[in-house]
């Protein structure tokens, strides 16, 4: 298939240009650069199975343009949670990018694989997730709600245009991704920047007592989800949860990461509370995916463990930084 893909420059969307590449299809990339790198897809400059587009999800005609031959499009171009103000980029990115792609399904009869986050179950208590869960979210006043909503938005647009036009949608809910190319700040993860800290030799912060947990997805199997979920036509509208589905405090994580990167240091952490965070902050106390449905339909069997994928990222995300120092 020829396969395009919003947000190719980006952590996710370059290496799942690599997984598709390999699985014999052609690629299609978009991206405004805003966030992502050239240097991610460098090394598929020149090949004749993918091209490359700078443009903006918000510009339909542009997207058009590129996305002109493409068979099937996974949208990954997004804004995340504004963590530190900026929600109107959030908000406005996400839901229009986002109607905007759909329409390019309507255009082409061809099936759009939306990229949602495990963010849209908010504070459910009911573990673990599955597709049918419950969305609890909280207080408009609260900004980092703003992402999920606006992934809510894009979940039940792709299904009215299923509904409305037919157009056959994919929604693919993914948990904490990691790995090589991630971003090096707090738009990268917790593990980024708790491997940012030991690099610079400082404590690592931890926002409210560390208890909270998440799941973490190697990149590799990540991305063996979603090219698994380009090759699955069975349904004209289905959602799957992707992620591991092994549980992990913040805590646990950054007592694995100090003792990954150097054990013979001392390990600083620095509590912050998360009444100190700048304006309102929510977190999610527990997140664990059950990913029942996409194990049995796709196929997708993550297997990469946390210490084996953080030794890999470490070394990866240490090289980076060792350039950036130079
Ligand atoms: N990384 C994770 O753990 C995670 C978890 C849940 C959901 N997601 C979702 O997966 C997708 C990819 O995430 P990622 O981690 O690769 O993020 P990323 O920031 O590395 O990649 C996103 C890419 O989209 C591009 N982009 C942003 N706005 C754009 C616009 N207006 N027009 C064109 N391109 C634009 C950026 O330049 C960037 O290259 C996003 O939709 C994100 O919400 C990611």
């Amino acid at each position: 298939m020829k396969i395009g893909i919003t947000g190719v420059a980006g952590f996710i969307g370059s290496h799942l240009a690599d997984a598709l590449l390999e699985r014999g299809h052609s690629v299609i990339g978009l991206d405004n650069l805003s966030m992502g790198y050239l240097r991610n897809i460098e090394h598929l400059k020149g090949r004749s199975d993918f091209v490359f587009h700078e443009a903006d999800v918000r510009d339909l005609e542009g997207m058009r343009e590129a996305f002109r031959e493409a068979d099937c499009i996974v949208h990954l171009a997004a804004y995340k949670i504004p963590r530190y103000g900026k929600a109107i980029d959030t908000l406005e990115i996400n839901s229009i990018g986002g109607k905007n792609v759909l329409e390019l399904g309507r255009d082409g009869n061809r099936r759009i694989i939306i990229a949602s986050t495990s963010d849209i179950y908010g504070k459910n208590p009911n573990l673990p997730f599955s597709e049918d869960s419950d969305s609890v979210i909280g207080p408009t006043t609260v900004p980092r709600w703003s992402y999920a909503v606006s992934k809510l938005f894009d979940e039940h647009m792709a299904m009215a245009y299923q509904s409305s036009y037919g157009v056959p949608v994919t929604i693919l809910r993914f948990f904490g991704s990691y790995g090589p190319r991630q971003h090096l700040t707090w738009w990268g993860g917790p593990q980024s920047v708790f491997i940012g800290a030991m690099f610079k030799d400082e404590p690592i912060e931890i926002h409210g007592d560390g208890t909270q947990t998440r799941s973490f997805t190697y990149i590799s199997d990540l991305v063996d989800g979603i090219a698994r979920a380009t090759e699955y036509d069975k349904d004209p509208a289905i959602i799957f949860n992707l992620g591991n589905t092994h549980e992990v405090t913040i805590l646990e994580l950054a007592k694995l990461v100090h003792e990954l990167y150097t054990p013979s240091r001392e390990l600083k952490l620095k509590i912050v509370p998360y009444a100190s965070i700048g304006g309102k902050y929510e977190d999610v106390l527990r997140r664990i995916p059950d990913i029942t449905r996409a194990r049995t339909l796709l196929g997708f069997n993550p297997c990469v463990d946390l210490r084996e994928g953080l030794v890999k990222t470490i070394a990866w995300q240490k090289k980076m930084m060792e350039g950036l120092a130079t």
